[in-house]
């Protein structure tokens, strides 16, 4: 490995979410000292050719208005080309300082108050957010959890198309939390039932570089010229380089009327800014980060294997579901037959672990717990013996 993925950089001194006491003690009932593995950043450093583009816009000293050059759209395309075989058009492209602000602008412009939107639980908490905040109708379809893995509810999720006159689908894919990667048969079927009930799709493929084991991510816009004709994809260099901070997401669009609503919308708002170094570390991410990208999967599998293999041999009363894509592992823990406020007790005052809980995620996935090992290994051991540990208490 040329990379080293086993460096521990002490974050606890510099101002993140993930590791802020005072963070933590909010999202923790009050607990600051518990030891961070949720959220979906990174404890790893982003690579060589990122902080090389940071590096030169730093030495230049200047940090007026920025905007996108060629550079960038090359560099987008590229990326979209070599790993996904997209070939998308520079004119697609809709630079926005965020998904979760994309999907509220969106909520916002094609969905009127009290209409509904779909999602399928457990799911990323802010679509749920995003929909109810809105005042729009939040339309559950539930993914069916097959005891180690889980599938999509294709009748469930039409009727309740058709039983709530749906306008909006908010696709995950690869999906978080169950770390699935929808196959084309899936992702087909799902587009189809879109089509036939003019329903829009945004597919929010935010993990889509995070694909492990061979597996293979399908970009549901670029399955058919129909399926791009009505979709809105959402992309970032975010969660694939550690760059969450910079905000910095590109939303592809193809369909002319749609991707003009959708800049309307921003300009309305006045969110069209762009971050000079976001934008650098964008290039650098996707022009000079090819070989620390494969070596950072490689790490990662790892990473899922270590977990694997220490859930089987010392905590064997846990489940962890197959990773096929994203660094987010999805631990099931229902053999205890705890409540919510016992998961928490145990996780916060017990092991001291600072987890997402299952029933963030849904109502549905309490006795889950979401995992994240994108962290040196030496953390994930540390995170794993204070389960273990506790356990043992
Ligand atoms: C599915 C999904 N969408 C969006 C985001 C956040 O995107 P952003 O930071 O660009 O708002 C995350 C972060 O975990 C995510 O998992």
């Amino acid at each position: 490995m040329k990379y080293d993925f086993d460096k521990v950089i002490d974050r606890s001194k510099i101002p993140c979410v993930k590791w802020h006491p005072e963070y933590l003690s909010k999202r923790f009932n009050g607990h600051k000292d518990v030891f961070p593995m949720w959220v979906a950043d990174m404890d790893l450093p982003s690579s060589e050719g990122v902080l090389a583009r940071i590096q030169k816009v730093v030495d230049d000293g200047i940090f007026g208005y920025a905007c996108l050059d060629d550079s960038f759209f090359s560099a987008v395309k590229r990326w979209n080309l070599k790993i996904h075989q997209w070939d998308i058009k520079t004119e697609w492209i809709v630079f926005t300082a965020g998904v979760v602000a994309t999907l509220n602008f969106i909520i916002h412009e094609f969905t009127k108050e009290e209409e509904s939107i779909l999602i399928q639980s457990p799911v990323y908490y802010p679509f749920k957010n995003s929909i109810i905040n809105n005042n729009r109708n939040l339309v559950l379809n539930p993914l069916i959890d097959t005891g180690s893995s889980y599938q999509i509810d294709f009748v469930d999720m039409e009727q309740k198309i058709v039983d709530h006159n749906v306008k909006l689908f908010i696709m995950c894919s690869p999906h978080n939390p169950v770390g699935r990667i929808w196959t084309k048969e899936e992702l087909t079927k799902m587009g189809e039932i879109c089509l036939k009930h003019s329903v829009l799709v945004v597919a929010d493929e935010i993990h889509n570089d995070l694909i492990l084991f061979n597996n293979k991510h399908t970009v549901f816009a670029n399955i058919s010229e129909e399926f791009a004709m009505n979709s809105i994809t959402c992309t970032a260099p975010s969660k694939t380089f550690n760059l969450a901070g910079l905000h910095c997401s590109l939303i592809i669009i193809s369909n002319p009327d749609i991707r003009e609503k959708y800049q309307s919308r921003l300009t309305k708002l006045g969110v069209g800014g762009i971050n000079i170094i976001g934008m650098e570390a964008t290039k650098g991410a996707y022009l000079e980060s090819d070989e620390w990208y494969q070596e950072m999967l490689t790490y990662l599998e790892g990473n899922y294997k270590y977990l694997c293999e220490f859930v089987s041999e010392h905590i064997p009363q846990f489940k962890v579901y197959p990773l096929e894509g994203t660094y987010l592992t999805w631990i099931d823990m229902r053999s205890m037959n705890w409540t919510e406020k016992e998961v928490e007790e145990f996780f916060e005052v017990k092991a001291k672990l600072g987890v997402d809980y299952g029933s963030w995620f849904g109502d549905d996935s309490v006795g889950f717990f979401r995992l994240n090992i994108a962290c040196p290994r030496s953390l994930l051991t540390e995170g794993l013996n204070r389960i273990k540990n506790a356990l043992e208490k």
